[in-house]
């Protein structure tokens, strides 16, 4: 675990391991992005000489290190490029890339650009979200232990160290809960865990477990579950605020396997789909971060949780289930099993009379075909509404851009037998023909939004600014900030 504090410390003196400068990329070279003119001149004027040397140039991302031969009481100095103008994103990457390339140290202070609140916050959150490492199953030794404690070097006062604390914490959890491989978690552990972390975070927890389901009319949970021998569970979480005037609910795809079912995924496209829980682990961890903030907004949040796996007692293509709405839907695709999960807990949360429902769901492949791996989608019942998300999203550094829901495709979902079918013919427009889809479980005049993340919740590919490789907790503080633009004021 990884600590974070603020220090208006001098970065020459300060008694760390590595010492952290951001530098911008000037017209003749690196520029120090802060006032570090003690640290100029113990380098005897040559630390942006000495590291133009090394081509290191301020760009955003760039990383360069040097020893420094105890000019300053730190051993090595990691300069990070800011590019131009970084911004508050620009800070949260650029801490988070310097903070991983130093894993191994036990101690490092961080000189960036953290005059304002938003900015230490962004360089504590960036610092600590770059740190985040999972060991949990590493017997050889071979993975550096992560930076144990973060010092960044600003006049701020405590409270922002321990806001970004809090929302690190929070997307820490959903990271390991998707990286955490199927074989030990599944629904009732997942549920498990809710009510642990639930618990200590002053969030109120109840479990429907399969029996309560089946007894309750959840058709899209059972059906979906029916496969597994460890059957599907419904949590609901709920936080509350004497002050509130707001109630928000969340509503996430928890598909702790997602095999296809008996449509069966190919094996490459299987391996890791242990991430299709991580709409439901945002969820979670967005309740936690909301509760432990006091955020002033009442909030609920649905776990749908299912392992879609193939057997002797799995749904079938042509099954026709009962949604706990009272529609019937035709499954032609068992692998379009989030939809199935997510319109029973839509309906559920419509119960609680919230004043917005948002969906979070790693839902379609569609969704990477059409925004690529770190833009989520964005769709909604109201324009004003699905501005907002993005609007909140984009505030959180988490890529995620506004798309329609065309009236047309509708129509593709007609069934021969039953209200709906939850696959289109053609895949032409997937993404928001699934968005389709759950709309239909949305109430009349209940304002709704549905998130498809399933490019940007796992990074198949390598660590960037502070996103690791595998889980990325991705959505998670898009959702504690629409809460913060709901709270009473
Ligand atoms: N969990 C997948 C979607 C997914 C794909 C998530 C890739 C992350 C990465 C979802 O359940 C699924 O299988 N969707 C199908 C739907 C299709 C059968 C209509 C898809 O997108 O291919
Ligand atoms: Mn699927
Ligand atoms: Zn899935």
């Amino acid at each position: 675990m990884t600590t974070v504090r603020l220090n208006s410390a001098d970065p020459v003196s300060i008694d760390t391991d590595a010492l952290i400068v951001g530098f911008r990329s000037g017209q003749d070279g690196p520029v120090p992005a802060v006032g570090v003119e003690a640290l100029e001149s113990a380098f005897g004027g040559k630390l942006a000489a000495s590291l133009d040397a090394v081509g290191f140039t301020g760009k955003a991302g760039e990383l360069a290190k040097l020893p420094t031969f105890g000019s300053v009481t730190a051993s090595v100095l990691v300069a990070v490029g800011l590019g131009d103008s970084p911004g508050i994103e620009g800070l949260r990457r650029a801490a988070g890339a310097a903070v991983r390339s130093v894993a191994g140290v036990s101690r490092a202070a961080l000189a960036l650009p953290a005059g304002t609140p938003d900015e230490a916050e962004a360089v504590a959150l960036g610092g600590l979200l770059g740190a985040y490492a999972f060991s949990r199953y590493r017997t050889d030794g071979e993975q550096k232990a992560p930076v144990a404690e973060l010092t960044v070097l600003s006049e701020q006062g405590d409270g922002v160290a321990e806001r970004a604390g809090v929302l690190a914490d929070a997307v820490s959890l959903v990271r390991d809960l998707v990286n955490t491989p199927p074989s030990d978690l599944w629904p009732a552990k997942f549920a498990e865990i809710a009510e642990q972390v639930g618990d200590k975070a002053g969030v109120s927890v109840e479990v429907l477990d399969d029996e309560q389901l089946k007894a309750g009319g959840y058709g899209g949970l059972i059906g979906v579950g029916q496969g597994s021998a460890r059957p599907p569970r419904l949590v609901r979480l709920s936080y509350s605020h004497p002050e509130a005037s707001k109630t928000l609910a969340f509503v996430g795809k928890g598909i702790t396997f997602d095999s296809g079912g008996l449509s069966l995924k190919p094996s490459a496209s299987m391996d890791w789909m242990k991430s299709d829980m991580g709409g439901a682990g945002a969820v979670l961890g967005a309740l936690i971060g909301i509760a432990r903030l006091g955020l002033p907004v009442n909030a609920v949040g649905y776990l749908c949780l299912a392992e879609n796996l193939p057997s002797g007692t799995a749904q079938r293509p042509s099954d026709v289930i009962h949604s706990y709405s009272g529609k019937t839907v035709e499954v032609l695709d068992t692998d379009a099993e989030g939809r199935l999960v997510l319109m029973d807990g839509i309906a559920r949360a419509a119960e609680d009379q919230p004043d917005l429902i948002v969906d979070v769901a790693t839902l379609t492949g569609a969704q990477i075909v059409s925004l690529g791996w770190r833009t989520a989608g964005v769709m909604s019942n109201d324009d004003a509404v699905r501005e907002l998300v993005v609007e909140a999203a984009g505030a959180a550094g988490e890529g995620a851009w506004g798309m329609p829901l065309p009236e047309e495709l509708r129509k593709g979902l007609d069934s021969p037998v039953a209200d709906i079918a939850n696959l289109q013919p053609e895949r032409w427009g997937s993404m928001l023909a699934a968005g389709i889809f759950l709309k239909e479980f949305v109430p009349d005049g209940v304002r709704w939004a549905h998130i498809d993340m399933a490019g940007p919740a796992y990074n198949k590919g390598e660590p960037y600014g502070y996103t690791p490789k595998g889980g990325t907790g991705a959505i998670t503080r898009t959702l504690i900030g629409l809460a913060e633009r709901h709270a009473s004021i």
